[in-house]
């Protein structure tokens, strides 16, 4: 089933977008932390285009790739509402075409626990590091097996929204063997007197912290850090949901 279709549109009218926006705001701080001066991103995943229109705001040259024509379409009306230029791009975040271009590649909220098999993971780990110059910087958030398997799993119906536009309820499971969590996406948007519904089904693979790092350094990634709170910057606990990564492609001459 693909996803991301018309929920695109119920996913940019929710909270969703406010994610990557704060992320955009506390982005120089790590930025700052790891002595990088970044001035081209790179965001994987980049959705409905509200980190990529902030981060252009702020002044940097963004290129967004994602896998969803939706989103994308969603992303490319609010750059041009906004009057931001930004490279927008119909790619799937596993086999990118980009050489020693950017200074930084962000990727956040879930999108790399949508792949869902190791070998996702490292080729998508892998076109990223392709993809930044040497020195650039990698910063994501996973959600944790503890998040997926059992914070989700709190509350396996939930109505995420009910406004007079949208009504959408999400519908959670846990495979322990697989570590994937399933989520069936039910979502009404309001068409004058009547509603349209859409059926989505999300699956999310949990990786654990031991497998998110040695899956990027195998990549070729140093691994400056992980937190499970960007703000405070404090490392995670095992019941945390979920995980920030700051990692980094060495500088030439520098550690493999
Ligand atoms: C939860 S949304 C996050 C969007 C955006 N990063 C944000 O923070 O709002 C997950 C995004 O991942 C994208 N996605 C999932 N699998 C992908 C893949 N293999 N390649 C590229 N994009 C993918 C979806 O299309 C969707 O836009």
């Amino acid at each position: 089933m693909n996803i991301y279709r018309e929920f695109a549109y119920i996913y940019m009218k929710g909270d969703y977008p406010r994610f990557s926006e704060r992320m955009a705001t506390l982005l120089p701080a790590i930025l700052t932390k790891f002595g990088t001066e970044a001035r081209t991103v790179l965001d994987l995943a980049c959705g409905e285009g509200s980190f990529a229109v902030a981060m252009a705001g702020r002044g940097y040259a963004v290129t967004g790739v994602d896998n969803s024509a939706d989103m994308l379409r969603l992303a490319r009306e609010k750059a041009a509402e906004a009057g931001r230029r930004i490279e927008f791009i119909e790619q799937d975040m596993r086999v990118l075409s980009f050489e020693d271009r950017f200074d930084l590649a962000t990727c956040w909220f879930d999108s790399l626990n949508y792949l869902l098999e190791t070998d996702d993971i490292l080729a998508c780990y892998s076109c990223v590091h392709r993809a930044l110059k040497p020195g650039g910087l990698f910063v994501f958030d996973m959600n944790t097996v503890y998040g997926l398997g059992v914070l989700w799993q709190k509350r396996p119906c939930e109505v995420c929204q009910d406004t007079d536009e949208f009504f959408e309820v999400h519908r959670k499971s846990y495979d322990y063997e697989s570590n994937i969590a399933e989520m069936r996406i039910t979502g009404f948007i309001r068409m004058n007197e009547t509603w349209m519904r859409v059926d989505e089904e999300h699956r999310e693979r949990g990786y654990t912290l031991g497998e998110i790092h040695s899956n990027l350094r195998s990549s070729g990634f140093e691994v400056l850090a992980t937190w499970d709170n960007p703000e405070e910057m404090t490392e995670p606990k095992p019941g945390s949901g979920r995980v920030w990564v700051v990692a980094r492609k060495p500088a030439k001459g520098g550690p493999a």
